[in-house]
């Protein structure tokens, strides 16, 4: 009996060991992709949940067991070996200068429950012997944290948080942040040295139109605000950096000098303001639980009207010396707490998965959804992104899954559940031939991609087409899906010069054209001849060439002629062109089917020229 009743005790300890250590693997691997990677797997709910299970399991082990697995030497064990139940991530990458903060950034206990929230309250109270306590309460802002320090008012140096201790240098692709002054100036006294946090984010509305733009150059999109702004505060080129509008908001304090300038989170707000830095617009400074519990009830309300993205609440104690005396763990303050919005999430059945082929070729799968409202929207469809994330989800068709939106804005999968799942469903298998043309699909190493390698294939003929007469480039009026649909079908077109050289019978074989309307089409293909030469540049869908740079290209280069020919260096040499656009430029001009399409171009009358010198600025 005793013996059994060992043996049992063993293996449970085994299995609690093995679950461990499966956790902080897991858990290791999602920081790298989040914080190294800008691109997370999971969203932040679950991966709370990881680290809360660990921290669970953890609860019982000794000091020394929360160094990962090297328990047999002590000494040599470094902030790696550690439980990454010990720490706060790691964004430094080898590419940029290192700094160390002179007040480390730490990170925030976080909790879903209100419960969790007065119980951080309780032990604060206890450890003050007070009956209440002042707090600010501010908006948890969801971007990527960054210390400012200006020194004698003036901005020197901006830093990633890095592993809390030492961070990347990022300053030049902050200084681009309008809303950020490199001097400040006020009433209040500007000390000799400050390290001012905060966090660095990009708007909805940028969001969207970078992603936009980067789904017409067919490349990657970004899930989320977070990532997209993680992605640019790490560019290592800044011309790039600059072609994307980032926003700050600056909340915290780190070294001052002198050091007794402030006595209150509330009177460095006040500061802030008065030195005319970006900061959140509401904080609220309150008595007492109760009524910080009240703020961030109103703050749920208020924050879907911010600027930027907010995923919760950060409550903080008012007073420094308070907050000193309340003192930190390794990783976070024991004086604030971030309270955590639940993210909406919505159940629904997966009705199907669909492919998708783009004009460079890419399939695409996306999931076709049973109609819900998330979020205040019909959620219908959404991506899947590639083969890997479908596989790595094991979405089915007829599954019961769970849906979000991504920084409160793209619809998005977030996981199937299992025990809904119908007996007779079956793994997808994502195919292994193009939908449209049956080429057999290829992948790239290292690419998370496949992609029909022919450029004969329908799909991706109608696709250049389309993006070719669409709004954000040659805009021509009336030359819609449908249209393209019918003329590629007839092989009346398969190259964009093919359209000018239509003609009015040719249009009158189309399903619903008349005279008028076959007039009305010609006409718009003769207005865009003389569209911009930017819009024709940016039509052509250069890989990495969206509309942006489309007009610094034109403005600079002047003429599609000099485009063709221009080398590594006169294209580099423009602000917001670096080495990837500029390969990406001259291998789509060394393609002979390319480059002869300019003489045609001509013959056909097309502007080809830029009207506005260099000097003119930024073309309409
Ligand atoms: S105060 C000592 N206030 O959230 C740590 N952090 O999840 C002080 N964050 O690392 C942090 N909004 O990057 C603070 N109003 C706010 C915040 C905020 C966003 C970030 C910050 C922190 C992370 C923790």
């Amino acid at each position: 009996m005793l013996v059994e009743t060992t043996c049992r005790l063993k293996v449970t300890a085994k299995e609690r060991e093995e679950g461990i250590q499966d956790l902080r693997e897991q858990i290791r691997g999602h920081d790298e992709l989040y914080y190294r990677h800008s691109t997370p797997e999971i969203s932040d709910r679950e991966y709370d949940r990881l680290k809360n299970r660990l921290a669970e399991l953890e609860k019982n082990q000794s000091q020394l067991d929360l160094f990962g697995e090297s328990l047999t030497d002590a000494s040599t064990q470094t902030s790696e070996d550690l439980s990454p139940s010990q720490t706060i991530g790691d964004d430094r990458l080898d590419a940029f200068e290192s700094y160390r903060h002179i007040v480390p950034m730490l990170s925030l206990d976080n909790t879903y429950a209100k419960e969790e929230f007065l119980q951080f309250d309780q032990r604060l109270r206890k450890l003050f012997d007070l009956e209440s306590l002042s707090y600010v309460v501010e908006p948890k802002i969801d971007g990527v944290a960054i210390s400012l320090t200006y020194e004698k008012g003036v901005l020197v140096r901006a830093v990633t948080r890095g592993n809390g201790v030492e961070g990347d240098v990022v300053t030049q692709n902050i200084l681009h942040i309008k809303a950020l002054p490199e001097r400040i100036k006020g009433s209040f006294a500007i000390p000799e040295l400050i390290e001012i946090r905060g966090e660095v984010f990009m708007a909805h509305q940028e969001f969207l139109r970078i992603n936009k733009d980067r789904e017409a150059a067919e490349e990657n999109l970004y899930a989320n605000p977070r990532n997209l702004a993680a992605g640019t505060v790490k560019l290592l080129d800044p011309k790039e950096a600059r072609n994307r509008d980032l926003g700050i908001v600056l909340y915290g304090l780190g070294a001052c000098k002198p050091k007794d300038l402030f006595t209150r989170q509330s009177d460095f707000h006040d500061a802030i303001l008065d030195w005319n830095l970006p900061t959140v617009e509401n904080r609220w400074l309150v008595e007492s639980a109760e009524d910080a519990w009240a703020a961030i009830e109103k703050l749920d309300l208020l924050r879907h009207k911010y600027e930027y993205p907010t995923d919760g609440a950060v409550i903080k104690l008012d007073s420094l010396a308070m907050q000193v005396e309340a003192g930190a763990t390794a990783k976070a303050p024991r004086w604030a707490i971030a309270y955590k919005f639940e993210t909406e999430q919505q159940e629904t059945i997966l009705e199907d998965i669909q492919t998708q082929v783009g004009r460079t070729g890419t399939v695409t799968p996306v999931a076709h959804l049973k109609p819900v409202v998330v979020a205040g929207s019909t959620v219908a469809r959404a991506t899947l992104h590639n083969a890997d994330e479908l596989a790595r989800k094991d979405l089915r068709i007829g599954d019961t899954i769970v849906v979000e939106k991504a920084g409160e804005i793209i619809p998005q999968v977030v996981k199937t559940i299992l025990e809904k799942r119908p007996s007779d469903a079956v793994p997808y298998s994502f195919p292994t031939k193009c939908p449209e043309c049956d080429t057999e699909l290829l992948r790239a190493e290292g690419e998370a991609a496949w992609r029909c390698p022919s450029r004969d294939c329908p799909a991706q003929i109608r696709g250049r087409i389309q993006y070719y007469a669409s709004r954000n480039c040659m805009d021509i009026e009336n030359l819609g899906e449908a249209v393209i649909q019918q003329l590629v079908d007839r092989e009346l077109v398969r190259d964009v010069a093919d359209l000018y050289d239509l003609g009015r019978d040719d249009f009158l074989q189309l399903e619903g054209f008349a005279e008028k309307s076959a007039d009305n089409l010609l006409e718009a293909l003769e207005v865009s001849k003389k569209q911009e030469l930017w819009r024709l540049v940016c039509g052509l869908g250069i890989k990495h060439v969206g509309a942006t740079a489309a007009k610094d290209l034109a403005r600079e280069i002047g003429s599609l002629e000099a485009l063709s020919k221009a080398s590594e260096a006169d294209l580099t040499a423009i602000d917001g062109v670096g080495d990837i656009m500029a390969d990406s430029i001259r291998a789509y001009f060394a393609d002979d089917s390319n480059s002869n399409r300019i003489p045609r171009f001509q013959e056909q009358g097309l502007n080809l020229e830029c009207t506005l010198s260099p000097q003119m600025g930024t073309l309409g």
